[in-house]
């Protein structure tokens, strides 16, 4: 299951990029109530409370409850009003990503330079001030309704941003030692994938890192073809999934049609040990998609030696995965929501760059009996 990875950093020194990014800056979801999904992910993925805005801080028309856990930081908005962009987005697609936000050195030069490769202008540079500095933002398009944000904020000292202020709560449950986003996946509609890796090459200065065709990504009922595309450093990584033809619905049809289009299908979240992780996440009520306990049979002759007991992995059903540099260990969960849209990934690297293709038959296997289960396959 060798993986042949493409680093862009070693292969094109002498290119100058134009998009520098320092990583995820935080990710930002629409949701029917703030309030509710905040205690959400501070109790089951134990996220600590950072910061708010809504009408105590005079904002009138939304709410917004930042936590974080590491260097991972949610930010969980609804609008406290019908008839407006939020409210339609949330009727339309559920509770999902509505922004994917990027920290960068320079956010005005990040507009100018992908706005003039083509990215579609979400929001002008704009300053935003309190009395503990400035953050500059601006933002592109994405597939669907997803954008990205160009966050700046060398001068800021703040919690989180000037308009939110510090959300102390008496409930603070302990962390799952979840660290940092490893990757974003989105899923785009048939013939999209290669338009969307042609923006992430144009627009924004990434490449194309690794690539899964339906022979990779295929069982005996559905497909899907999937790109990764990486930013220079490798720190921002959004692979892209289109269907693919099949027997049956695949997986990634039946998220366009409950999600009514385009969007991020899974935030992918780090841990240095994934055992204690998704130990504590299922104390706390997290579902993760079940494999069978037969892949434990073998994986290891697939796999080769690892560092961990296979016995705690296979009664928590995480799977494990090697390519040229190295090992990884991942799980995913159900659906965060009854419509079957937005999951989250769990993964520790020991080594590997890449995405787990070696598990994607017995993880699509088990992905489809819920689909199965649903009536939606
Ligand atoms: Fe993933």
């Amino acid at each position: 299951m060798a993986t042949e990875i493409f680093s862009p950093s070693k292969n094109d020194q002498a290119q100058v990029d134009f998009l520098p990014l320092q990583g995820t800056d935080y990710v930002e979801f629409y949701v029917g109530n703030a309030k509710q999904a905040a205690h959400y992910y501070k109790t089951a993925f134990g996220f600590q409370s950072l910061a708010y805005a809504g009408p105590e801080t005079g904002v009138r028309d939304k709410a917004s409850y930042v936590i974080r856990q590491n260097k991972l930081t949610f930010v969980l908005k609804q609008p406290i009003r019908g008839n407006n962009e939020m409210a339609d987005h949330i009727a339309r697609h559920g509770d999902g990503v509505k922004v994917l936000a990027l920290k960068v050195e320079d956010a005005t030069s990040a507009w100018e330079e992908t706005t003039k490769r083509g990215g579609k202008s979400y929001l002008k540079p704009t300053t935003l001030k309190d009395d503990d500095g400035e953050v500059v933002m601006s933002g592109i398009h994405t597939y669907g309704d997803t954008v990205h944000l160009f966050i700046e904020r060398k001068k800021y000292s703040g919690p989180f941003m000037p308009g939110y202020r510090k959300w102390e709560s008496v409930y603070n449950p302990t962390s799952t030692g979840l660290l940092y986003v490893d990757h974003c996946v989105g899923n785009v509609g048939w013939n999209q994938m290669n338009p969307w890796v042609k923006f992430y090459e144009e627009v924004m200065g990434f490449k194309n890192i690794l690539s899964f065709d339906d022979k990779d990504i295929s069982t005996e009922y559905s497909a899907l073809m999937s790109k990764v595309m990486s930013n220079g450093n490798g720190y921002v990584k959004f692979p892209i999934n289109e269907p693919a033809e099949g027997k049956k619905k695949s997986q990634v049809e039946e998220y366009l049609e409950f999600y009514n289009g385009e969007g991020v299908q899974h935030v992918a979240l780090a841990t240095n040990n994934i055992i204690e992780t998704v130990t504590e996440l299922k104390n706390r009520g997290v579902e993760f998609v079940k494999i069978p306990e037969s892949y434990y049979a073998t994986v290891l002759d697939r796999v080769g030696h690892i560092d961990e007991d296979l016995k705690p992995l296979s009664e928590l059903r995480i799977l494990i995965d090697r390519d040229d540099e190295g090992y990884l260990l991942q799980i995913f969960s159900k659906p965060v929501e009854d419509r079957p849209t937005l999951f989250f990934e769990i993964i520790q690297r020991k080594g590997a760059k890449s995405f787990g293709k070696g598990n994607f038959k017995a993880l699509f296997e088990a992905i489809e009996r819920e689909q199965a289960e649903r009536g939606n396959l």
